[in-house]
């Protein structure tokens, strides 16, 4: 196979393009043949030897990959040549094949094309578990972003926005601001041409920043901490810069503010359910066209290097993107579902989360309609998904051919518990409760499933805050009225009353 390869440590230009053996996939690993290989900052430490990780020689860089499985090691059931998945493989990436622990492989979202796939996880990954788990971004509060056109720093201007917060961007040049602003960025900020502290101070009024997402370090690290707000989180994300700042630490006891550290790939492995759950939501957002990742160039093999030296040399807005072999995207029946549905949810989109402002507040809204959550359409994807982790194999459900010949209009049908189960996904659409530490699932009171959901059908859900009941520790039990609507039909697939508990 043809790879780009790091056979001595140094700058991109010592990586050599040729051929070397295909990689034999071990026990617990699959092999992938790579379409696209998305470029990140640790390939440019990999090849120099400054990373944390150091391959033995000689190696390929890239860590982020899409592609198509073509042989699996004999422990590896979750997965089957053939899966077209996304994955994160440390190293190897640049290559037409690489090895990948299965656990760190993932199926594309039905639609989603290989050039997005290959620049997802890193970035919306890592941005979104530090905007959610570690500086809990609340609607309404501010966010900075430092490098905010980089791979992490753009994906942070998107996620922030669709948090809710007020976002505020801060790059080297106004071509990378322009990205920003096309983002949704509220506030731009060159922190070449000005001064960072005084349009900080402009912008919010004196009374600083609530967020402050770093992934430059350097120079920029203090000024921006001088300018947090009382209780501000500032999150270190990395040093793009090269410059690991040395902060004092009177300025967090000064500012009441902590100093947090993010590591998504320790998070993602130490824990893996959070990490998943962030994943999927990220997948759901990217669907809906909710979020949308910026590629800067797409690249081929050979040039792959060009891809890591134009990263390093601060030209990339967005992502940069290496392409594997000469394949064109074919449109799949998926896809185009995907795209009818993105375009139907344009139509119908709800305006966004119903915001209220802590727990007290929940009692104004007894009696009264929640909202309306966007449509849903239900896939055989999905159908399938949902009998492997039930393991309720019935042919009625996943049986496409069998559902032809024998079912009345010949599609299967999804399982009820899985409409039911989408639920949750519906309800956090609809409502948003600020200043609260959990919103779970507490039980479900006179649920029954009406209409059967044909595979391809749309459904969404309406909801109306029947009781709120205030428990002795504080926390309240909200009873939902839920009704799944099926389009097309008379009467809903699902109706139960969901009782979630608040704290
Ligand atoms: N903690 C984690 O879990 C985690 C995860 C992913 C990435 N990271 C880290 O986050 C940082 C950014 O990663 P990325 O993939 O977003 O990189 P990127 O796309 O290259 O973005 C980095 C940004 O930093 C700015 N920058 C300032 N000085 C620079 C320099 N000397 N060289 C390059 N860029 C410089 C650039 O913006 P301006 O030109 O506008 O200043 C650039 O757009 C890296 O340090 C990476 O290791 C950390």
């Amino acid at each position: 196979m043809k790879a780009l390869l790091c056979q001595q440590h140094g700058l991109p230009t010592t990586l050599v393009f040729q051929d070397t053996p295909s990689p034999i996939p071990a026990a617990d690993e699959v092999l992938i043949e790579v379409k696209a290989c998305g470029i990140n900052f640790p390939d440019a430490l990999i090849i120099q030897d400054k990373y944390q990780f150091k391959p033995a020689l000689p190696f390929s860089p890239g860590g982020e990959v899409s592609g198509i499985i073509i042989a699996k090691g004999e422990k590896v059931t979750q997965l089957k040549t053939g899966d077209r998945v996304l994955a994160l493989c440390g190293w190897g990436g640049l290559a037409e094949q690489v090895t990948v622990k299965a656990d760190r492989v993932f199926p594309m979202a039905p639609g989603m094309d290989f050039i997005t796939a290959a620049s997802t996880l890193y970035n919306y990954g890592t941005s979104y578990h530090a905007l959610k788990d570690r500086a809990i971004l609340q609607p309404g509060e501010t966010l900075l972003v430092l490098g905010a056109a980089g791979g992490v720093g753009i994906a942070a201007v998107e996620l922030g926005k669709l948090m809710g917060a007020t976002v505020i961007a801060a790059a080297s040049s106004d071509d990378k601001l322009e990205l920003c602003k096309e983002k949704g960025a509220d506030h731009l900020i060159n922190y070449t041409s000005q001064d960072l502290r005084a349009r900080l101070k402009e912008i919010t009024s004196d009374k600083g920043v609530d967020v402050i997402y770093d992934p430059v370090g350097g120079k920029l690290a203090e000024p921006a901490l001088r300018s947090i707000a009382w209780k501000g989180r500032y999150l270190v994300v990395g040093f793009a810069s090269g410059e690991i700042p040395q902060l004092p630490f009177n300025l967090p006891l000064l500012k009441g503010c902590s100093v947090t550290g993010v590591f998504w790939g320790s998070f993602a492995e130490r824990e893996p359910r959070n990490s998943m759950q962030n994943l999927g939501e990220l997948l759901q957002w990217l669907r809906t066209g909710k979020i949308k990742q910026s590629i800067y160039k797409i690249y081929d093999l050979e040039h792959g290097a060009e891809a890591i030296q134009d990263m390093m040399d601060r030209k990339v807005k967005g992502k940069a993107i290496v392409k594997i072999g000469n394949w064109v995207e074919e449109p799949t029946a998926s896809s185009s579902a995907a795209k009818k549905e993105t375009a139907a949810i344009k139509e119908v989109t709800t305006t966004g989360p119903l915001m209220i402002e802590n727990i007290a507040a929940l009692k104004n809204y007894t009696g009264k309609k929640i909202g309306t959550s966007d449509w849903l359409t239900v896939t055989q994807e999905m159908i399938n998904g949902f009998a492997s982790a039930t393991l309720d194999f019935q042919w009625v459900h996943i049986d496409i051919e069998k559902a032809k010949a024998w079912m009345p209009d010949g599609k299967t049908i999804a399982h009820g518990y899985l409409s039911m189960s989408l639920a949750s996904h519906f309800l956090y659409q609809m409502i948003t409760i600020k200043n609260v530490r959990s919103f779970i699932n507490y039980g479900i009171n006179k649920a029954r499933f009406i209409t059967p959901v044909k595979e391809g059908s749309r459904i969404r859900m309406h909801a109306t805050l029947a009781n709120v009941e205030e428990q002795d520790n504080g926390a309240v039990k909200l009873f939902l009225n839920c009704e799944m609507e099926l389009e097309g039909a008379e009467k809903p697939a699902y109706a139960a009353e969901l009782i979630s508990l608040v704290m």
